[in-house]
């Protein structure tokens, strides 16, 4: 055989040896990223470009809402909830007297039963509403800070050796094992609040064929069609929305100034949040990666493919008809970056993730920031991809990478807070 009938034989043969026994090899050799063309962001289905606004926002996002809807992360059921708002604390000191610790336990009931979600805040002494961060964390609210005031999460918790975590249940041990992540003195001296929920109050993150969490009381098959029912990236996000139901009641917030942030598959409902909710300002997703900011045509690190397998439950049905048919999609994650304009969005990446696809989070925070101009406001620039630790910002659109791996860190924080100043015209 000649050299490269040798080499093709060979990777055909690894290709489908791959595919019968479902191991991936992740792609991390741009000269091998597939020729892709994007569906166009400006352009309506009955092929009328969009030229205005007002197009836009009427005809061009709905469109776009409802393909990201019915094909990626799935539909909200239509069922009536009521929600109750407890504050359980209030009022206590906390990072050394410079702000004030609140808890508040939102409770939705349907006719199928009752769930507690806890929310955490720091709050900056100040006489008047605040801008705050609201995020999401991963080991309980007890995690992002040492505080012994805060509440252990009382929900299902992923075990962790390192954190001391066994039987899926949080301890005292678990105080601020992941508090190197939330910069919570730099936000607070920043003059903005911090509002954090344990996901898995939301939604725990397994696969149980949607029993547990918020999908156990809040489910509706009359339309007889599973395959867009929603997974738990939706749910995440739905909890935010709710969170944000509490915080436009309560007068230490300035409603306006809500910013929507979340790391990893947190990322990606941070953006679906500030997608399908206007009332968030500002959207940050930090390293979110495929499903997320990163382009899913380019296939490069995690594939649809790849986070379909690994994450049944997160995405609705028909996202599962494009594992490794991604040109079939009819969106791509520039779109969803596109749904936040005119209000500001943050992509942030980081050079050891290449999973994520960093490239690919730029790339699309580029094409989406485009819609931008509609609204005469500033898009990125650039194609070429900014050097390290050299963030670009064209007013409401941010974007930084920095050095080292899949993580939060104090550099990122420092990025958000101040375009999150900037944006709420804090400086
Ligand atoms: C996995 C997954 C990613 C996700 C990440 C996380 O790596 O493949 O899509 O973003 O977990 O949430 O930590």
């Amino acid at each position: 055989m000649k050299k490269t009938a040798k080499s093709l034989f060979l990777i055909t043969f690894i290709c489908l040896s791959n595919l019968v026994f479902g191991q991936f090899v992740a792609n991390y050799d741009e000269s091998k990223v597939p020729e892709y063309s994007l569906p166009e962001l400006l352009v309506l289905e009955n092929g009328k470009k969009v030229k205005t606004a007002g197009v836009w926002e009427n005809k061009r996002r709905p469109e776009i809402l409802e393909l990201f809807q019915n094909e990626v992360f799935g539909k909200v059921p239509d069922v009536s909830y009521e929600l109750s708002f407890q504050v359980i604390k209030d009022n206590i000191e906390a990072i050394n007297g410079k702000a004030i610790l609140k808890e508040v336990e939102i409770t939705v009931s349907t006719s199928e039963g009752k769930l507690p979600i806890n929310v955490l805040f720091f709050i900056p002494k100040s006489n008047k509403p605040v801008p705050l961060f609201l995020t999401l964390n991963f080991y309980g609210n007890q995690s992002i800070h040492p505080d012994k005031n805060i509440s252990l999460a009382k929900s299902w918790l992923r075990n962790n050796e390192e954190f001391g975590i066994t039987e899926n249940k949080s301890n005292e041990a678990t105080r601020g094992v992941r508090a190197y992540r939330w910069e919570v003195e730099e936000i607070i001296d920043n003059g903005l609040a911090l509002a954090t929920i344990y996901y898995g109050d939301i939604d725990p993150d397994f696969d149980d064929g949607f029993k547990n969490g918020i999908h156990g009381i809040l489910k509706d098959d009359s339309d007889g069609n599973k395959n867009d029912n929603w997974g738990s990236i939706a749910a995440w996000a739905w909890g935010l929305s709710r969170a944000m139901d509490y915080i436009v009641t309560d007068a230490d917030f300035d409603k306006d100034k809500v910013a929507v942030m979340g790391h990893s598959r947190l990322g990606k409902a941070a953006l679906w949040a500030g997608a399908t909710d206007k009332r968030f300002a500002l959207t940050i997703s930090n390293d979110s990666g495929c499903g997320g900011a990163a382009l899913s045509r380019r296939k490069f690190g995690e594939t649809v493919w790849r986070i379909n397998d690994s994450f049944p439950h997160w995405f609705c049905g028909n996202f599962k008809k494009y594992s490794d048919q991604e040109s079939n999609l009819p969106v791509d994650q520039h779109m969803l970056i596109a749904l936040m304009a005119p209000r500001a969005i943050y992509v942030a990446s980081a050079e050891d993730d290449q999973w994520a696809d960093p490239r690919g989070e730029y790339l699309s925070t580029y094409y989406g920031s485009q819609v931008y101009k509609l609204f005469n406001e500033k898009a990125l620039s650039e194609q070429k991809m900014p050097n390290i630790e050299s963030p670009v910002v064209a007013s409401k659109v941010g974007y930084h990478i920095r050095k080292g791996k899949h993580d939060v860190t104090p550099y990122d924080w420092q990025q958000y807070i101040s375009f999150a100043r900037s944006c709420f015209g804090l400086q």
